[in-house]
């Protein structure tokens, strides 16, 4: 069973990730339409491995007999001044979710909930990979400043960026081998 403070603080985590999703669907709607697609591409990847980080939260706390409470979702920004602009603001973004996922922690440790604990390991881990991306392509972007051709350069490697995680979640995560869509 989960203590009433822990299945609150993972509900307010579903509604984080629900927003991160809804953040990087808003940037790939931006870039599409600024021509980089490239981009586009790799923020709707972006969205789905959010997607799917609210959904294993969401799983999560109904299999410890809890229940997902789904709140609203804030507005995100929809224009941006440039690709980096974008990136700076996943990355700022990203340290307040790696915040989050830290202070989660923290209860469940306050809480004695080990299996809580284990749990967000998983997502301690993630969030080192997802700050190094995006300071990995912002590091690129300084180098670009305001070399087109290099940013079509990158707008291309972008493209190649594959959803790795599940994306029909229809069937639940759990026991559910990822599907890797073309
Ligand atoms: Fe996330
Ligand atoms: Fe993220």
């Amino acid at each position: 069973m989960l203590t009433k403070k822990i299945e609150d603080a993972l509900n307010i985590q579903v509604n984080n990730e629900m927003y991160s999703a809804y953040l990087y669907m808003s940037m790939s709607s931006h870039a599409a339409n600024a021509g980089l697609k490239g981009f586009a591409n790799w923020f709707m990847v972006q969205y789905h491995e959010e997607m799917l980080h609210a959904m294993k939260m969401f799983e999560y706390i109904q299999r410890k007999g809890g229940k997902p409470v789904l709140y609203t979702i804030k507005e995100p920004p929809a224009v941006f001044d440039s690709a980096l602009d974008m990136f700076e603001k996943t990355l700022v973004h990203e340290q307040f979710i790696t915040k989050c996922i830290n202070d989660l922690t923290d209860l469940a440790i306050e809480e004695r909930d080990h299996a809580t604990q284990i749990f967000l390991q998983w997502y301690v881990t993630e969030q080192i990979e997802e700050e190094e991306n995006d300071n990995d392509i912002i590091a690129q972007l300084k180098l670009i400043k305001n070399d087109v051709q290099a940013l079509l350069m990158l707008d291309r490697e972008l493209a190649g960026r594959m959803t790795t995680v599940l994306t029909d979640f229809s069937k639940g995560i759990e026991g559910v081998t990822p599907s890797v869509q073309p």
